[in-house]
């Protein structure tokens, strides 16, 4: 019988066996199945673990503080940080076409993340979140976005003298089995159940070139947004939700003056598979909501607009 609690033993046993006493390093991202692949080889092998959380300064507001917090200071597990902002940011400088902002932000993260693991010398096995899904998709289609989210995600560039051994616990797994697992490990069911959030993070939800100083007025603007969800209960009823950067400046009046400012899209979706999905049609008056704490708590902001295309033609993302 299949149950979570058997799942769990089952792969703890896997795990000891494969790795023995060896070391064991893992990227974790934040994200559900690199989170729940830490949780579990922290339970099979304790400190054998060694996690490696890139930062790239695209994340969410607080999100690295969290990650440390939860993983870090709560469960015990080794984890370096490497605080990468600056270097992604130079990186991504002059850069607006998206494809290639995306290819800079894979190929950044490769390389920190190569630099960190080149210097845990005794390490033996390379762990990744490898899910049932991503085999399927990466044995059929040799096109498209699939294929290069899962080039960054799943980290592929380690240097060749490495060689490192694969361990990738939760291959036969669903997502939603994935989730179970997590929750009976005992991460946070909102971090969990959180939606998705892509690879290249906020780099490809500021259109055109990325600068430090639209990440941090996104970064707001997006938490007041989810935040508003969460309190109205919206949150799971949507897929996902997050808000866009646009660098164009807007007119908006505050007190007897005239400012020009940034502009935001809030963005909400609902969907099985995200491959179609239909804007989600949130209520009016949590719209308002919405829209006037960011107008009025973000300076640099002056207008917030809703967008209300489904996908096809649309895409989720704005890039
Ligand atoms: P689109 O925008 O193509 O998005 O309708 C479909 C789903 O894929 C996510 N997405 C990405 N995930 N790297 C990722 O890891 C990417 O470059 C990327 N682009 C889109 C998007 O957030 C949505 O869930």
């Amino acid at each position: 019988l299949w149950t979570t609690e058997n799942i769990i033993d089952d792969s703890v046993e896997r795990i000891r066996e494969q790795v023995g006493s060896d070391e064991v390093l893992l990227g974790l991202s934040g994200g559900v199945d690199s989170s729940v692949v830490a949780a579990l080889l922290h339970k099979a092998i304790g400190d054998q673990l060694t996690c490696v959380f890139v930062d790239h300064g695209l994340l969410r507001h607080q999100e690295g503080d969290q990650v440390m917090a939860m993983f870090a200071e709560n469960m015990g597990i080794k984890v370096i940080r490497v605080d990468a902002e600056d270097y992604f940011m130079d990186a991504l400088k002059g850069e607006a076409d998206p494809e290639k902002k995306r290819k800079i932000i894979g190929h950044s993260f490769i390389e920190i993340f190569d630099q960190e693991a080149g210097k845990l010398t005794s390490v033996k096995w390379l762990a990744q979140g490898t899910i049932y899904p991503d085999v399927i998709e990466s044995a059929g289609s040799k096109t498209g976005k699939a294929k290069v989210i899962k080039s960054h995600h799943n980290v592929g560039g380690l240097p060749e003298d490495m060689k490192l051994e694969l361990l990738e616990p939760l291959r036969e797994l669903f997502k939603d089995e994935v989730r179970k697992l997590g929750v009976a490990l005992g991460l946070p069911s909102d971090m969990v159940y959180r939606h998705p959030f892509p690879g290249p993070g906020l780099g490809v939800r500021i259109l055109g070139e990325v600068k430090k100083e639209y990440a941090d007025i996104l970064r707001l603007a997006d938490h007041i947004f989810i935040e508003e969800l969460r309190a109205a209960d919206l949150y799971d009823k949507t897929s996902q939700a997050f808000t866009v950067f646009l660098p164009v400046k807007s007119v908006g009046v505050v007190g007897d003056a005239r400012r020009y400012d940034y502009v935001v899209a809030l963005r909400a979706v609902e969907t099985i598979d995200f491959m179609t999905a239909r804007w989600a049609h949130l209520p009016y008056e949590f719209l308002e909501k919405v829209s006037n704490r960011i107008i009025n708590e973000i300076p640099r902001i002056t207008r917030v607009t809703y967008d209300i295309s489904s996908k096809p033609p649309a895409t989720i993302e704005w890039e």
